[in-house]
C-alpha cells in the first residue's frame, strides 16, 4: 500500500490523511484517525466509501471485470464448478485434485439437516413465501449448533462455513416441498452438488427424478455465477452482524433477509414477473416509457448496478446459458424473445445509455430457472442458495483479520436540539 497523504481543509484545520492503495481498483483515504479531529464523513448508500480490506473478488465496474481471487468470472463459468469456486473463496486457493476429492466428500457429509428442523417448518403456512421460510430455518440453525462455535478458532469457522454450504441446498429444497404439499427428500450422497439440488426439489416418493446433464450444468452455473459479488448490500450485512460476534448461522439469516429485497436479490423475481407482465415484443414500448417516468416507480428489473456502468459479466454468461438450456431442452419460451428484445431497445435507448443501465445478473437468470421448472417464488432462495459462500468467505475473512472491531457507524444528526420534557398529566 503506498504512503501518499491526502490533505482536507475543513475550517482552520488541516488534517492529513494516509491514501492506500491495493493490487487493484480505486485507492482509498484511510480517515480510521478523522474522528479525533471532530469531523465525520457522510455517505448513505456507501456510494463511496470502502468498509473493509478484502481478497476474496474484485470488480471493475466500469470494465465489466468480476474476478474471484484474481480469476475472471467467464473462465470459472466455463471451466471450473461451483465445489471448487467454493474451494477458492474459502481457502485462497485453487484447489488440487485431493483437496477437491475430500473437500466435495465433506460437503456432500454435511448436506442432512437435524431432523427436528423438520419441525420448524410445520409452523408456516403452506403459501408462505420461501424467503420467509428460509430466513427464518437459516436463523433457527442457530439453536442447533450456537453452544460449539468458538468464532475465534478457525477451524471451528470453516466447520460451520461447509455446514452451511453443504446444508442451504437442502433447506432451500424443503422449503419448496413445504410450498407444493409434498414430502421432504433426503439428501443422496452419489449425486453432485447440483444434482443433489435438483433431485431434492423435484423427485417425489413415486419415482425418481430423472437427472439431465445440461440442467444440472446450468444450475452449477448458476451457482458460480451468484457465488460472491464483493461487498454487496447482503454480504456487507453479514459482515456487520458478524462484527458483534453472533454466530455465523445468525449472520447468513441476516444475509438470507438482506437478499430478499427486490433492489438485490429479489430482482430476479421480479424480473421474470416483469417479462410476465409485459408479455410480449409489442409491450415493451410502454414499459420503457414507465421505466423512464420520474413520476411512476416502475424501474425495469434486472436492469443497472451501483458497481457495474458497463455491463455485468455475469448477466453475458448468463444469456450464452439461457440459450444453451432452451435449445437443449427444445423449449421456445416467448419471455426469452421479449427479454432479448428489451435488452436491444434498452440499450440502444439514450435514458438508459446516459444512466449506464445495462442487465444485470437477475436478468436472464429467471429465464433459465423457469425453463428447469422451478416456479418463481424460489428464485431468490437459489441466489441466497449460491451467495452462501460469499457470505461466509466474507464473514470467516473478517474475522480472521488482526484488529477486527465491531461495525458501528455514526449520523448526521438532523433531529431536536435538547429541550426539558414536561410531564403530561396522566
Ligand atoms: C444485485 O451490489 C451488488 O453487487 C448486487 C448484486 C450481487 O451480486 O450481489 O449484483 C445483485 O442486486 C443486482 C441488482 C438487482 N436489482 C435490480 O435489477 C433492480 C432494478 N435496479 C435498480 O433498482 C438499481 O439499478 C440498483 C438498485 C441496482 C442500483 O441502484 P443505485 O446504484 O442506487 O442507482 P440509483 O437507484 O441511484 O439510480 C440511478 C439512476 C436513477 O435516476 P435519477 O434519479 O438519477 O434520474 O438510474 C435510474 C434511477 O431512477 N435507474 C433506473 C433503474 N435503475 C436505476 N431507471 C429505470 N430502471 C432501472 N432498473
Amino acid at each position: 500500500m503506498a504512503d501518499n497523504k491526502a490533505i482536507l481543509k475543513a475550517g482552520d484545520a488541516e488534517i492529513e490523511l494516509p491514501i492506500l492503495s491495493g493490487v487493484a481498483g480505486n485507492d482509498v483515504i484511510d480517515i480510521r484517525t478523522l474522528g479525533s479531529s471532530g469531523y465525520f464523513t457522510y455517505d448513505p448508500g456507501f456510494m463511496a466509501t470502502g468498509s473493509c480490506e478484502s481478497s476474496i473478488t474484485f470488480i471493475d465496474g466500469a470494465k465489466g471485470v468480476l474476478l474471484h481471487r484474481g480469476y475472471s468470472i467467464e473462465e470459472l463459468a466455463r471451466d471450473a464448478d461451483y465445489l471448487e469456486v467454493c474451494y477458492m473463496l474459502l481457502h485462497d486457493k485453487t484447489p488440487n485434485s485431493e483437496e477437491y476429492k475430500a473437500f466435495k466428500d465433506t460437503i456432500t457429509r454435511h448436506t442432512l439437516v437435524h431432523d427436528q428442523v423438520n419441525n420448524f417448518f410445520r409452523g408456516f403456512r403452506r403459501d408462505a413465501h420461501p424467503m420467509a421460510m428460509l430466513c427464518g430455518t437459516v436463523g433457527a440453525m442457530s439453536s442447533f449448533y450456537h453452544d460449539d462455535l468458538d468464532i475465534t478458532d478457525p477451524e471451528q469457522r470453516l466447520r460451520s462455513a461447509y455446514r452451511l454450504v453443504a446444508k442451504m441446498p437442502t433447506l432451500v429444497a424443503m422449503c419448496y416441498k413445504y410450498n407444493i404439499g409434498q414430502p421432504f427428500v433426503y439428501p443422496r450422497n452419489d449425486l453432485t452438488y447440483a444434482e443433489n439440488f435438483l433431485n431434492m426439489m423435484f423427485s417425489v416418493p413415486a419415482e425418481d427424478y430423472k437427472i439431465t446433464p445440461a440442467v444440472s450444468k446450468a444450475v452449477d452455473r448458476i451457482f458460480t455465477l451468484h457465488a460472491d459479488h464483493e461487498q454487496n448490500a447482503s454480504t456487507s450485512t453479514v459482515r456487520l452482524a458478524g462484527s458483534s460476534g453472533a454466530n455465523p448461522y445468525a449472520c447468513i439469516a441476516a444475509g438470507v433477509a438482506s437478499l430478499w429485497g427486490p433492489a438485490h436479490g429479489g430482482a430476479n423475481e421480479a424480473c421474470l414477473t416483469m417479462l410476465q407482465e409485459i408479455g410480449s415484443v409489442d409491450r415493451i414500448p410502454e414499459f420503457i416509457a414507465r421505466a423512464k417516468d420520474k413520476a411512476d416507480p416502475f424501474r425495469l428489473m434486472g436492469f443497472g448496478h451501483r458497481v457495474y456502468k458497463n455491463f455485468d459479466p455475469r448477466a453475458t454468461v448468463m444469456r450464452e446459458s439461457c440459450h444453451e438450456v432452451l435449445s437443449e431442452l427444445n423449449i421456445d419460451d416467448p419471455l426469452l424473445n421479449v427479454a432479448m428484445e428489451l435488452e436491444k431497445i434498452a440499450l440502444s435507448d439514450p435514458y438508459f445509455a446516459e444512466k449506464k443501465l445495462f442487465p444485470n445478473v437477475d436478468f436472464y437468470s429467471g429465464i433459465i430457472l423457469k425453463a428447469i421448472g422451478i416456479p418463481t417464488n424460489m428464485f431468490t432462495c437459489i441466489f441466497a442458495l449460491a451467495r452462501t459462500v460469499g457470505w461466509v468467505s466474507h464473514w470467516h475473512e473478517m474475522l480472521s483479520q488482526p484488529g477486527q472491531k465491531i461495525g458501528r457507524p455514526r449520523q448526521l444528526y438532523t433531529g431536536e436540539a435538547k429541550r426539558p420534557y414536561n410531564k403530561i398529566d396522566k
